[in-house]
């Protein structure tokens, strides 16, 4: 048994990097589905069904807690996950709840009304998926009034990076922060959407300015994963070893996930 963490691809790695680091004891078996991403351009139904298959693969291989490590995911799948019901001693959990909880300055369990918050101006960078499901925008307003989003569907970046194309990636960034500011010109904070901004995090920090507070996940679900394994740690599972399995061609997904993370990484295809 071990945590399960879920991507669409190569992006779950920057909060498997974090939890890894915050959580030296835990043991983490990651699934990239490397042969369908990117997801972000794909509808929800589709969306709903390669997210399930894989965490359904994860539980079976005994994780009973699997982090989906991709806000796509999240967006699309994890509700609908939800209200299908999970099987017994079985949980799922996504990564925009640390997200919002860092941005409102709340914590989760906090139920009280909406309030004002200290951010008005919000930039959303996420695929078009995300965006078009505005699931973030809807969580945020259980927690804030008061705070305009304006979110940047990122067209291409994921496709850039799976692709180690890190030239691409980062006229794209660039590309997609102008449009961003073309419709918001001083947004006070930006929330990277998506697990694999961070890989291109500084080129958004330097695209938008040093005005602007870049609200990045990994650390952010690294933490609130401890505080949950705190409150449950029957859920961190047992002495399996990690593992890192990809449904894509497991000798290129090692090549990026090392180049990436600058250490060596060998994934095995399922
Ligand atoms: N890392 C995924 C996310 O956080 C990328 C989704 C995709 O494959 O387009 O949204």
């Amino acid at each position: 048994m071990a945590v399960g963490v879920f991507d669409s691809g190569l992006g779950g790695l920057t909060v498997l990097a974090a939890a890894q680091e915050r959580l030296p004891d835990v043991n983490f078996i990651y699934l990239g589905d490397n042969a369908h991403a990117p997801y972000g351009v794909r509808d929800a139904d589709d969306i709903y069904q390669l997210t399930r298959s894989s965490v359904v693969t994860l539980w079976d291989m005994g994780c009973d807690l699997v982090i989906l490590a991709c806000n796509t995911a999240s967006a699309a799948a994890l509700r609908r996950m939800q209200e299908d019901g999970m099987p017994k001693g079985k949980r799922v959990l996504g990564v925009f709840v640390p997200l919002i909880e860092a941005l409102t300055e709340r914590q989760w369990g906090d139920n009280s009304p909406p309030r004002e918050v200290a951010v008005t101006n919000v930039a959303l960078f996420a695929t078009p998926a995300t965006v078009a499901s505005r699931a973030f925008q809807r969580e945020l307003a259980f927690r804030a009034i008061g705070v305009d989003v304006e979110a940047q569907a990122c067209g291409g970046v994921v496709d850039a990076i799976e692709e180690g194309d890190m030239i691409l990636a980062e006229a794209l960034v660039r590309s997609h922060v102008d449009a961003l500011l073309r419709k918001m010109p001083h947004p006070q904070a930006a929330v990277l959407g998506c697990t694999h901004y961070p890989l291109v995090e500084d080129v958004f920090k330097s695209a938008l300015g040093p005005d602007v507070t870049v609200f990045s996940q990994p650390r952010l679900v690294a933490e609130s994963l401890a505080d949950y394994l705190g409150r449950h740690p029957q859920m961190a599972g047992g002495d399996a070893p990690s593992r890192c399995l990809t449904t894509g061609d497991a000798r290129r997904v090692s090549d990026r996930a090392t180049q990436f993370l600058r250490r060596k990484i060998a994934f095995e295809h399922i």
